[in-house]
């Protein structure tokens, strides 16, 4: 642990107690691109001063510590301490917010799954490091990739923590679909309402717009005016969205990153302080068994959230293609837990 340019403050009249905020991959893209917009209440809202925990590999400390200077340097009034660590138990000690980017992120030519091994041994060391420390109110964003299978693999090392709070980072996906949808439409993104995607946070993964409006229209129906049909929902809309982590990485020579971050962002505002109305978002939760999706399996659903949890939308019809199309990223899903199952990864809750 390094010392918090910060001084120590008691707590007292006028002041909150800090909830603690954990980022692992502090230093690293995404990680420098998120911390700022926390500090700056983008994460727990204007009202929650936050203290940071840097959570960094040996090598990359000397990086994560220039960052902590810079948060300091931002004056950020909602920043009430910033230390940097290599050990994941003392990172994790009373947190109560966990954004566990450090992985490795893939390069050109490689699927996601290809990072299964390479990434899989950090997510058990911290899911352990979780239950032996993090605060009772814990919950977690899992967007190291493979994202899904991290927060399945983090969650199966915590059997103390409730399982819900391990989630992974699906609503990129959500919102390239929206910002697609709306390209499509000519419309505003603000006038999108009820995309949803399903399964896991790779080419598999089925952006659905059968629930979609547009200004309050069948999102199907605008696109059907445009001559738009089924046809370019399937071979245009789908693969664009489930491929945009390539396609990002091919024209920005690196896989995204403010875009994540801002995602990143919006998934745990959303989650601690509410989704809007009945509106829904999407994220990667672990399956209540709904719509055929195995118990505990880390799925992305459409989901609402209120009181700090992530309920997923009860009840929506399915037609034959949405419901082959899930079963299809779910299959995946479930070759990925049988690998890191078969690699002796799994923690004690399964
Ligand atoms: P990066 O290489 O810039 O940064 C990763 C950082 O993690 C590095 O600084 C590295 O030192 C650190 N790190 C590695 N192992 C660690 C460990 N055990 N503990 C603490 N820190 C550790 O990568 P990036 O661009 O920030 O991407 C991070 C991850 O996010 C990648 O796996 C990437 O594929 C993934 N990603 C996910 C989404 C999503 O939507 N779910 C989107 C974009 C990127
Ligand atoms: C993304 O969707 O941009 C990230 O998951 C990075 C990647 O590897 O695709």
């Amino acid at each position: 642990m390094s010392a918090s340019p910060f001084p120590d403050r008691p707590t007292g009249p006028g002041r909150t107690v800090p909830t603690t905020v954990t980022v692992t991959g502090a230093a690293g893209q995404i990680g420098y691109a998120t911390v700022f917009r926390a500090a700056a209440g983008d994460l727990l809202g204007p009202d929650t001063p936050i203290r940071l925990h840097l959570l960094e590999l040996p090598a990359a400390r000397r990086a994560a510590e220039g960052t902590a200077l810079e948060l300091q340097d931002g004056a950020f009034p909602l920043l009430h301490g910033v230390e940097v660590f290599e050990d994941a138990d003392a990172a994790f000690d009373g947190a109560s917010v966990g954004l566990l980017i450090g992985a490795r992120p893939r390069a050109q030519g490689m699927e996601r799954a290809d990072l299964l091994e390479a990434n899989a041994g950090i997510f058990s060391v911290q899911g352990r490091a979780v239950n032996r420390g993090a605060a009772e109110d814990f919950r977690a964003v899992v967007v190291g990739n493979p994202a899904n299978t991290n927060a399945y693999l983090a969650a199966s090392h915590a059997p103390d923590v409730p399982r819900e709070r391990f989630t992974a980072l699906t609503r990129l996906d959500h919102h390239r679909a929206v910002a697609q949808l709306a390209a499509a439409a000519d419309a505003l993104v603000g006038e999108v309402d009820g995309v949803a995607v399903w399964g896991n946070h790779s080419a598999s993964q089925y952006p659905d717009l059968t629930h979609a409006t547009v200004g309050g229209r069948p999102a199907l129906e605008v696109l059907a005016e445009r001559d738009l049909g089924l046809e370019w929902v399937d071979s245009t809309f789908i693969p664009r969205v489930a491929r945009r982590g390539a396609e990002i990485i091919d024209v920005r020579g690196g896989s995204s990153v403010a875009s994540a971050a801002h995602a990143a962002l919006c998934h745990v505002r959303d989650w601690v302080l509410g989704t809007p109305g009945a509106a829904w978002t999407s994220m990667g939760v672990p399956s209540d068994g709904s719509y055929g999706v195995p118990e505990g399996l880390v799925s992305s659903f459409p989901v609402t959230c209120r009181d700090g949890r992530a309920r997923i939308v009860p009840g929506l019809e399915l037609d034959r293609f949405s419901g082959s199309r899930i079963e299809a990223s779910v299959r995946e899903l479930e070759e990925e837990r049988a690998a890191v199952q078969q690699l002796g990864l799994l923690g004690p809750r399964r």
